[in-house]
């Protein structure tokens, strides 16, 4: 945590302000190294990083407490939607805080001040006439009497063709959609077809605000944003923006304050990002701040930390909401990462395939720096990465126990050993400690320089640096070899490993928060202020401080910072893992019933033929999607299959596979798949081909 008060002349000199906001996770279930790795530690690093800059942040969160991955969530687990909230609330923000992700404020959406900040927000728009009110067709069960929003409906994504999108957003290509473009919708509740029914929404005319949003990201912001994002958002735009409801037929959630709404909440994404402005209405009425100076000062620059999948309602919707209030700051930038893997298959609940955090400090307890440092070495900014326990135990034991570890372990043993923990008076500097000092002297620009611009894998690559400064100085310096010739030289060397030391306990805070305290108290640093010019135990001061450490300062005894990681323990991990597969296979081996009986006639029309791939390649910005050549034995042929998450194109080129060969073409992405290529599960779930097994069958055999 922050230790310093800035006062009121340094804030007079430095008007930079922060408002740091990291994605409002669901509170549908307990959060794991997915979420840490792409939103909360970055976010947290940065926030750790302004602080010591002296800046005025405000870091904000919350749960986002409504939305139908709620209340779909209740239904399964046989409780109310607050039961469920309450429940994942507690376990959510408690994680966080273990994990030392330093949030000023943590709220909740289903917060007095947060409904009542969502509900004028609305209402201000409703007044100034920035809706549009319209009575529209929306998905109704009939069954469950109850109209389907969001993840109450399913079906296949009109863009790229995979068969589980949800109602307003397909997890696989991350387009947002309305309800109403699936194609084959079911009900979530009934697994019933639904029916279309009339009702009347607000719709906010995304159209109406094109011209700004070109303007807005595709000019002004063409180079500050990250090119994920930048990419995202351009193919949004280039689509052509259409008016999106942001009210919804469902019981959970914040009431439509207009006329006639009765019934009807806030869709979750309309209140969810207004969140970020009711929690710091939460934390400025705690902090004695003005809130409106975090949201409406255009000195004040506003971030938002979240994952891909948030992207369109991060730079699209919310920015459009906030213009139409009129009143607030845009968003400065949204550095959004990729996603995480783990052991190499997609992070998911449902399949208990994921790390999660209270689980990770049970079986690696105090050892929550090493999972940050992890993520970050590994962090998916630029492309989707994967975590591996190998990886994570080779990155404690070559790098924080090697490298950081064994320096300060090195100059703490030493200096107790020489001087009695006291720091020793340097003589002359040679010319390689002026060297090693300046190169010291120059990492928070460095760092610095990467942070600014959301390079966080780069920037903890020049943290170890310091800690490889460290160890190759002292190396080369041998002091354990110069006390039996040269007490002078001894004491100047361990004088300079000791300032690289105090260094690393500034410059690894955002990084390792909990390895920097340990650091500090072991260098006995703290107070501070003893030592720098401002008060505050600031960044820059590692460059602008000529002694961190003075001549005559005791420090205390050593404390072990890292430990080993042993074989074993990455094994339990491994199974642990290994038993969520297991698991997984046992309950995929539940056969499906038996559809219903059908004629001959019907099984006659398919025409199945053995077929051999002859072509496979990668469907571009597609992570699913083959496109295949096949030779049917009638003809060659394109067939654009859905299994790229299971094969490499060259691993599967010469395979023979049965085609139904007179599936109506269709069009995806762009390209007309003639065909379908029949495929089932093995016990592991794994995809594999439904392959003619027997010797010499030709290619365009019929299967009958
Ligand atoms: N709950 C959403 C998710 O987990 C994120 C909401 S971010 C906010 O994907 F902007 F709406 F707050
Ligand atoms: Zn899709």
């Amino acid at each position: 945590m922050c230790t310093f008060v800035l006062s009121k002349k340094i804030m007079d000199q430095n008007p930079n302000r922060y408002t740091i906001t990291a994605a409002l996770p669901y509170t549908n279930g307990p959060v794991h190294i997915g979420h840490l790795a792409g939103v909360y530690v970055p976010a947290d690093i940065y926030a750790r990083y302004q602080r010591l800059q002296n800046k005025d942040v405000a870091f904000i969160c919350g749960s986002d407490e409504h939305g139908v991955a709620i209340t779909l969530k209740a239904k399964k687990d046989g409780i109310s939607p607050q039961e469920v909230v309450d429940k994942y609330h507690a376990i959510i923000k408690k994680s966080f805080a273990d994990f030392g992700i330093s949030f000023d404020n943590y709220s909740r959406t289903s917060a007095e001040i947060h409904h009542k900040t969502a509900s004028e927000f609305f209402k201000k728009l409703y007044e100034d006439d920035k809706f549009i009110e319209e009575v529209t067709e929306q998905l109704f069960d009939e069954e469950a009497n109850q109209f389907l929003a969001d993840r109450f409906v399913v079906g296949t994504c009109p863009k790229c063709g995979f068969e589980e999108s949800y109602g307003d957003q397909c997890e696989n290509c991350g387009t947002s959609h309305n309800a109403t473009d699936l194609i084959n919708p079911r009900s979530v509740i009934s697994g019933n077809k639904p029916v279309l029914k009339e009702t009347k929404h607000w719709f906010l005319p995304l159209n109406e605000y094109e011209d700004f949003l070109k303007q807005w990201i595709l000019v002004d912001h063409k180079k500050d944003w990250k090119t994920n994002v930048y990419g995202q958002c351009k193919s949004w735009i280039d689509d052509g923006l259409r008016p999106r409801a942001v009210t919804r037929d469902l019981d959970w959630g914040i009431p439509v304050p207009a006329k006639d709404a009765e019934g009807k909440v806030l869709y979750v994404w309309f209140d969810a990002p207004i969140g970020y402005i009711s929690s710091t209405k939460e934390w400025a009425e705690r902090e004695g701040k003005n809130w409106e100076d975090y949201w409406k000062d255009e000195n004040t620059k506003l971030l938002h930390f979240i994952g891909k999948d948030n992207i369109v309602f991060h730079c699209i919707i919310f920015p459009a909401m906030l213009k139409a209030e009129g009143s607030y700051i845009l968003p400065n930038n949204v550095p959004a990462n990729e996603f995480l893997n783990l052991e190499g298959n997609k992070i998911s609940t449902s399949k208990n395939w994921a790390v999660w955090l209270h689980e990770y400090l049970e079986d690696f307890p105090n050892q929550q720096d090493v999972l940050r440092y992890t993520l970050t070495a590994n962090a998916p900014e630029t492309k989707d990465n994967d975590f591996t326990w190998a990886d994570f135990q080779a990155r404690n034991n070559n790098e924080l126990v090697a490298i950081f570890g064994n320096f300060i372990n090195r100059v703490m043993v030493l200096t107790d050993k020489y001087y009695e923990g006291i720091v020793p008076e340097p003589s002359t500097f040679s010319e390689v400690d002026e060297q090693t000092l300046s190169e010291l002297k120059a990492y928070p620009a460095v760092i610095g320089s990467s942070l600014e611009r959301y390079r966080f894998r780069e920037a903890q690559g020049e943290l170890m640096n310091v800690a490889r400064l460290g160890n190759k100085y002292l190396a080369d310096e041998e002091p354990w070899k110069t006390i039996k010739t040269n007490e002078e030289r001894t004491k100047t060397v361990m004088y300079v490993a000791l300032q690289i030391a105090s260094a690393l306990a500034v410059l690894s805070e955002p990084f390792l928060p909990f390895t920097s305290e340990k650091l500090k108290n072991m260098l006995a640093s703290a107070p501070l202020s003893d030592r720098t010019q401002n008060g505050a135990e600031g960044w820059k001061d590692v460059s602008s401080i000529s002694e961190l450490l003075k001549p005559g300062h005791q420090i205390n005894k050593a404390e072990l910072l890292f430990s080993k990681i042993e074989d074993e323990q990455i094994q339990q991990q491994l199974d642990k893992l290994q038993a969520s597969k297991k698991m997984n296979a046992e309950a995929n081996k539940k056969v499906t019933p038996q559809k219903d009986t059908i004629q001959y006639d019907d099984f006659a029309k398919l025409d199945m033929r053995v077929g051999t791939i002859i072509e496979a390649e990668k469907m571009p910005k597609a992570d699913k999607l083959l496109v295949l050549k096949i030779d049917t034995g009638i003809d060659v042929r394109t067939i654009v299959s859905g299994i790229a998450q299971s094969f490499k194109p060259e691993e599967i080129i010469g395979k023979k596979v049965t085609v139904l060969v007179n599936l109506a073409p269709r069009a995806l992405r762009g390209v007309e798949s003639q065909g379908m290529i029949l495929m089932t599960e093995n016990a592991e779930g794994k995809v594999v081909f439904v392959n003619p097994g027997e010797e010499g069958v030709d290619n365009g055999a019929s299967i009958n």
